[in-house]
């Protein structure tokens, strides 16, 4: 069992308050709030450590380089990367899709090749494949959602054909909170020689993750998603694929020399570092993944998925509330609408009660026309949140709909 008193006490925010009320912050999808190790490891960084990192011979210098590739084998050690130089620090999720979008798109996809997305993705796992298919003439081809609101692997097997190049699949929706079948997916994609990338920035921080199992060929996420600081994201790469991409930037710290008339390249990672990232913020996501191990990871996520239970049934009992996604398990998010009210006038009047949601497309727009909606509430959690805080988001519904229905009326 989670001791959750103890723990949101390692968690300064959770104290305060918003609008008079007590902060329920349910907004998690969005971002995680930072427990008090991370705090400190940030500000001891800073007042201690604070240098450039693979930089310079000087004490400083070598402490912070050790942290930094410290924070390099924690995240290879929690992912189960077969090596830490399959570990490149980006700046976000995003960061890393752009990576392997520019990189493996300049040496791999060619004119007529096509990505295949799904209409679930997160608009960071469509835009940067759009670029790409757009200045190599390739297409994008996207794998809608059944009417059972899963994916289906038919379909899928119907789009891969000889010019598929890649698949890019995010683990989690952002917006539903639905678990994909990425190790059958995966498995099928590798049948025809078909790369895939799977977009973890929903998932790594509920669900246990091992790239090897998995046979992922590149899996992404964000540091600002599993209680480190902003700033800092993942990518893991296989080696063989990492070694034959190109650097997608290039600059300081990414070369072994230069000369002007020829530049060899560092090897893998810094290979795809270049430029000082925020070294700061990867030692913040040790912080954080060490925080995670010492609480038992595994059950942190027995926890969440026993609140997301009773999330999902507290919420059904509502009337008027339509759930989006039939799935009955999900993973930290469940996004809904209340009768037609828009969903901002019901967010404002959540954060009024100290309720903190997300409001609108969620970054989704795709997924947001597939239900015909201009937008959801979105309610996401973690291990830090309590059934009593579920009960109080249901309470608010309830409220706000006496509120907005006798407005409308009146
Ligand atoms: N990608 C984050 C979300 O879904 C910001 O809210």
């Amino acid at each position: 069992m989670l001791n959750l008193d103890k723990i949101r006490k390692d968690f300064p925010i959770l104290s305060r308050k918003v609008n008079g009320n007590q902060l329920v912050y349910l907004d998690n999808a969005a971002t995680t709030q930072k427990p008090k190790p991370v705090l400190d490891q940030i500000v001891k960084f800073y007042t201690s450590v604070n240098s450039n990192v693979h930089r310079g011979m000087h004490h400083l210098s070598k402490q912070a380089s050790l942290l930094y590739e410290q924070a390099r084998k924690t995240v290879q050690e929690f992912i189960n990367a077969k090596d830490s130089k399959e570990i490149i620090f980006t700046n976000s999720a995003t960061g890393a899709i752009n990576l392997v979008a520019d990189s493996f798109g300049d040496a791999f996809i060619k004119q007529g090749d096509e990505i295949i997305v799904t209409e679930m993705e997160h608009h960071s796992n469509i835009i940067p494949w759009q670029k790409i298919c757009r200045k190599k003439g390739a297409s994008l081809k996207v794998l809608p959602i059944t009417e059972q609101e899963t994916l289906n692997l038919n379909k899928l097997k119907e789009l891969i054909n000889k010019k598929t190049k890649l698949i890019s699949i995010t683990y989690i929706s952002n917006v539903l909170g639905i678990v994909n079948p990425v190790k059958k997916i995966i498995d099928l994609a590798h049948i025809h020689n078909v790369c895939v990338l799977v977009d973890g920035a929903q998932a790594i921080q509920h669900l246990p993750v091992d790239v090897q199992k998995l046979d992922c060929d590149f899996f992404v996420f964000s540091g600002h998603k599993i209680y480190a600081e902003t700033g800092i994201g993942v990518l893991y790469g296989k080696e063989k694929w990492l070694n034959e991409m190109p650097p997608y930037q290039s600059g300081g710290g990414m070369i072994e020399s230069v000369k002007f008339d020829k530049t060899n390249y560092a090897k893998l990672p810094l290979k795809f570092e270049a430029g000082t990232g925020n070294f700061a913020a990867a030692i913040s996501l040790k912080a954080s993944l060490d925080y995670l191990n010492n609480l038992n990871k595994n059950k942190i996520f027995s926890y969440e998925r026993r609140l997301m239970d009773y999330a999902l049934e507290k919420l059904k009992s509502i009337d008027g509330l339509t759930i989006y996604g039939k799935s009955t398990k999900r993973y930290g998010a469940i996004s809904f609408n209340l009768y037609n009210i828009h969903p901002y006038d019901l967010g404002v009047i959540l954060d009024q009660l100290g309720i903190a949601v997300r409001t609108g497309t969620h970054c989704a727009e795709p997924l947001m026309a597939y239900y015909k909606v201009k937008g959801t509430i979105r309610a996401s959690f973690s291990f830090y949140n309590t059934k009593k805080e579920v009960d109080q988001l249901a309470e608010g519904i309830q409220k706000a709909q006496t509120i907005l229905l006798a407005s409308s009326i009146s």
